[in-house]
């Protein structure tokens, strides 16, 4: 027999179907509470969209440890071979609004919470080794060009092509945009990358540098702009259908993790800055070391509840585990968590996507809204610290190493330099094949079409920079390409 519905104080209901009126035509009784509240909550089914990555999708799943990396790290997660720790995944990409189609060309988000025994780790990085600009003062201004414009209300090429030519160092990053892996065929079909430069250290409180890269099982494969657009007019949720059909098929998708590690002394060796977000580490300098397995194995039984409340924050790190000096993790690792709470609210980590699942959480942060759990740790009189009630204290033996800095405080000009193109020209030049760069070139004369004049030569003289083929290759494709009138999505007062 089905359960009885009831409100949600838990009184049953006499109707779902039928308001309470005076007389059968009505009007409405204003006691008629079942229906006001049902209207209410339907009113506050939607909460604030992710400011960006708003379209997402994912899943859980496991992470094994296949290889000992214990001499780096003290981390328990990676503590021996054969460990198996719970994972929330969420792909995403990075400008669409949350209804966005999910074949569009776009970066995408790669985000893991690793449920660990000390605390939940969370890695928040995308698809592609490294960024658009290297200082967190950039990144609003870069994220305005990629959303809609204040006045047409569209997606603005002009903008965005305006501030990459601005910003000459992002052309390592729109190389990878523009080129196949801008539009992988499913959250399957792409690698992830921590992106940014963090550091493990280990019991000796020797502290290394290192980058994270998940590299995928499944192939790189990717649509082309034709083929993206084809599904887009059929399906705008392709890799949610894929994501959700494969793994309730039991196909199940997995990545294999690597480190790259760098000494704290060979960091001042280099000859480009390891913590700066537009450069790689050349695999052949810092080879990859293997260090384990992600298989995602599980849909949410609740999309909203597990993915769309799912907070991630580059702050969550784990004992063995760091930051580095890289000036956009700094501001990262505090950004995050204010957008969360203002998205989710006060206590979002104690949400059942976000809570820690292998450790105990005990803190002395207290009350405010929706302050829904308890952790009185059973004395109430414990609600400072220090107090003689043995409440919880801090654990001296999780102390990170000490950060030698530069004492010279300062606001350093990023200049662009010849060493910002070295390597996309690798790239370019070496890495892609022949048609890869013939595709490379059409995608982006097709994405800056509609730009103007002005916009488009400051763009092509930045890939002169890195390959005169470069630059030749897009002026010539964008030359063959049919013409688009310029304010199509473009402010009228665009500079000429
Ligand atoms: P390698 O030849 O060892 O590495 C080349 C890398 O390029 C591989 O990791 C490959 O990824 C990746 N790649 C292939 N096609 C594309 C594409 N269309 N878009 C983005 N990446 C692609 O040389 P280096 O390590 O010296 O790197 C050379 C250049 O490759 C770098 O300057 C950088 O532009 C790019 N790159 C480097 C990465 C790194 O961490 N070193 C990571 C990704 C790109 P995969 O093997 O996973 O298929
Ligand atoms: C989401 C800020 C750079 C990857 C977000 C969110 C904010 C944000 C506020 C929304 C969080 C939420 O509501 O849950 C910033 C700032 C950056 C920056 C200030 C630079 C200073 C980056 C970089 C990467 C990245 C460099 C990747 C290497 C992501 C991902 C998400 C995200 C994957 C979606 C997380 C999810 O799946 O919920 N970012 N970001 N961001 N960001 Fe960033």
């Amino acid at each position: 027999m089905a359960k009885t519905l009831t409100t949600t104080a838990g009184a049953p209901y006499a109707s779902n179907e039928t308001s309470k009126t005076a007389g059968p035509r009505g009007p409405v009784l204003l006691e008629d509470y079942q229906l006001i509240e049902k209207l209410a909550h339907q009113n506050r089914e939607r909460i604030p969209e992710r400011v960006v990555h708003a379209k997402g999708w994912g899943a859980h799943g496991t992470f094994t440890v296949t290889h000992d990396i214990t001499k780096y790290t003290r981390a328990k997660i990676f503590g021996e071979i054969g460990k198996k720790t719970e994972v929330l995944a969420r792909w995403s990409t990075v400008a669409g609004e949350s209804g966005a189609a999910d074949t569009e060309r776009d970066v995408r988000g790669f985000s893991l919470k690793f449920y660990t025994e000390e605390g939940n780790w969370d890695m928040v990085g995308n698809n592609t080794p490294i960024f658009f600009v290297r200082d967190a003062y950039k990144f609003p201004d870069f994220i305005r060009t990629q959303k809609r414009h204040p006045k047409t209300n569209m997606r603005s090429p002009e903008a965005m092509f305006d501030f990459w030519a601005g910003q000459p160092e992002s052309v390592h990053q729109v190389t990878i945009l523009m080129s196949d892996r801008g539009i992988p065929k499913s959250p399957f079909h792409q690698n992830g990358y921590g992106s940014h430069t963090f550091s493990l250290w280990n019991d000796q409180g020797e502290r290394f540098w290192v980058k994270f890269h998940f590299r995928n099982h499944q192939g790189h494969e990717h649509f082309t702009n034709e083929e993206a657009e084809k599904i887009i007019g059929s399906t705008r949720e392709q890799y949610q259908e894929h994501l959700y059909n494969e793994l309730e098929a039991g196909r199940f998708p997995k990545w294999t993790l690597f480190i790259q590690v760098m000494n704290e002394e060979d960091a001042a060796k280099q000859d480009f800055n390891p913590f700066d977000l537009t450069k790689v580490w050349p695999h052949g300098d810092f080879p990859l070391i293997e260090v384990g397995e992600l298989e995602i194995n599980r849909n949410a039984e609740n999309y909203f509840q597990m993915v769309e409340n799912a907070a991630f924050s580059p702050s969550n790190v784990v004992p063995g585990i760091g930051f580095s000096p890289d000036k956009m993790l700094q501001a990262r690792v505090w950004s995050y968590a204010d957008a969360h709470r203002y998205r989710l609210g006060t206590h979002y980590e104690m949400l059942p996507a976000n809570a820690a699942k292998q450790s105990e959480v005990q803190h002395y942060h207290k009350d405010g809204s929706m302050r829904f759990f308890s952790n009185d740790f059973g004395n109430p009189d414990a609600y400072y610290e220090p107090n003689q009630w043995d409440g919880p204290v801090a654990d001296p033996s999780v102390m990170e190493p000490p950060l030698r800095i530069d004492p010279e405080a300062y606001r350093y000009p990023q200049e662009v330099t010849d060493d910002d193109f070295v390597q996309p020209r690798k790239l370019y030049a070496e890495v892609l094949s022949d048609d890869e760069r013939k595709r490379l070139h059409q995608n982006m004369a097709g994405a800056m079409a509609p730009c103007s004049d002005s916009v488009k030569e400051r763009w092509l003289a930045v890939l002169e920079r890195v390959h005169p083929d470069y630059a030749r290759g897009v002026r010539e494709a964008a030359e063959s390409q049919p013409a688009i009138p310029v304010t199509d999505n473009t402010p009228v007062q665009a500079a000429e």
